[in-house]
């Protein structure tokens, strides 16, 4: 076995926190059985204690461990998608206690696909169907992490950060969270937008998924209203209305930094602090965090987006970049 592997699996066992590399974004592990390591993700992330957090698994064998009443349709979804972008909520066993559920009946369980993750699971799990809680690795309410050093810069490692060991894994491909697909109601409900898309899992279930929460859904603050915000006010502008807005901030002595189509920023990079440009949907999921956190640092007054189409496709980024549109105290 890989010797940082190892030596994570250690920390692990002994309590600590290991912030993890995955295909979405990086997470903030601990083992999911033990509420004085659960607590420390709380502590590091500055996040509200009744907020659930996912259990990672190293396979969907896994799931009779943490869940009861386990629909066709779960396996169904796991045997397609997993391991892989796809958190699935499921009626919780005895084992996912109150500190991992937030007092729910319900467990949220994800098979991340990133190689060295999956192997310190399956090293972790040891035949025990061990699971590890982890939520992204940044402080609450900030930019999730898709590289290892944003997780430096964030939380840091000890002894000056709060995190015993981040592991670099290279940039998370996929670059935004996973899907969160709720099981317990009939059709089953899209409670956070992500990569695997709804078309994807009617397609496995043969039937409809619902989009969003009801009142009965269970708390995703992942969706509360702004989240993954950057410090800077982040605006999103048609492109016929870019040049007007453009100038509008000039007039004011204002500065804006840029992301859009390609096409587009080719126009615009000269005029703009910073600008990157989108080749595709899939481009910008997957660079989008990266993106928000360079240019969250160039200081300009403004992040101006050019968002994509809606599409089935895009829904999950535009999910995030209208939450990063939200100003900071709603
Ligand atoms: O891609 C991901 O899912 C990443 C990586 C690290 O795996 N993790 C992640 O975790 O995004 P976090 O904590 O930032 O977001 C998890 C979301 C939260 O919105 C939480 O409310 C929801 O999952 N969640 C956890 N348990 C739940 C449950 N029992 N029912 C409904 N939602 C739940
Ligand atoms: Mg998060």
């Amino acid at each position: 076995m890989n010797e940082i592997i190892q030596e994570a699996a250690k920390i692990l066992e002994n309590g600590g926190l290991v912030a993890i590399p995955t295909e979405t974004v990086y997470g903030l592990a601990a083992d999911a059985e033990n509420p004085e390591a659960v607590a420390k993700i709380y502590a590091a992330k500055k996040r509200p204690t009744n907020h659930p957090l996912i259990v990672h698994v190293a396979d969907a064998g896994c799931l009779a461990d943490w869940a009861r009443e386990i629909p066709e349709n779960a396996i169904r979804l796991t045997n397609a998608f997993w391991p892989g972008p796809l958190t699935i909520v499921l009626k919780r066993s005895s084992r996912a206690k109150d500190f991992i559920t937030g007092g729910q009946d319900t467990v949220a369980l994800r098979c991340p696909t990133h190689p060295i993750t999956h192997e310190l699971l399956t090293a972790f799990d040891n035949g025990h169907s061990r699971g590890l809680a982890a939520p992204s690795a940044n402080s609450f309410g900030k930019i999730s992490p898709s590289l290892a050093q944003h997780v430096r810069d964030d939380l840091g490692e000890k002894p000056n950060g709060s995190v015993d060991l981040i592991i670099d894994g290279g940039p998370c491909n996929v670059g935004i969270e996973s899907s969160i697909l709720d099981l317990t109601c009939d059709p089953p409900r899209l409670l956070r937008e992500g990569a695997i898309t709804a078309s994807m899992i009617s397609r496995v279930i043969g039937g409809p998924v619902l989009h969003g929460q009801d009142n009965h859904s269970p708390r995703v603050p992942g969706t509360l209203k702004s989240h993954y915000a950057p410090d800077h006010p982040l605006e999103l502008v048609e492109e016929e209305n870019l040049a007007g807005r453009a100038q509008f901030l000039a007039r004011h002595f204002e500065t804006f930094s840029l992301i859009a189509p390609e096409n587009i920023t080719k126009r615009f990079a000269p005029i703009s602090a910073k600008a990157f440009g989108y080749k595709s949907v899939e481009d910008l999921q997957t660079n989008l965090y990266d993106w928000l956190h360079q240019l969250d640092k160039t200081g300009a007054d403004v992040i101006l987006v050019v968002p994509p189409q809606y599409s089935d496709q895009s829904c999950g980024v535009l999910d995030r970049l209208t939450r990063a549109a939200v100003p900071k105290n709603k």
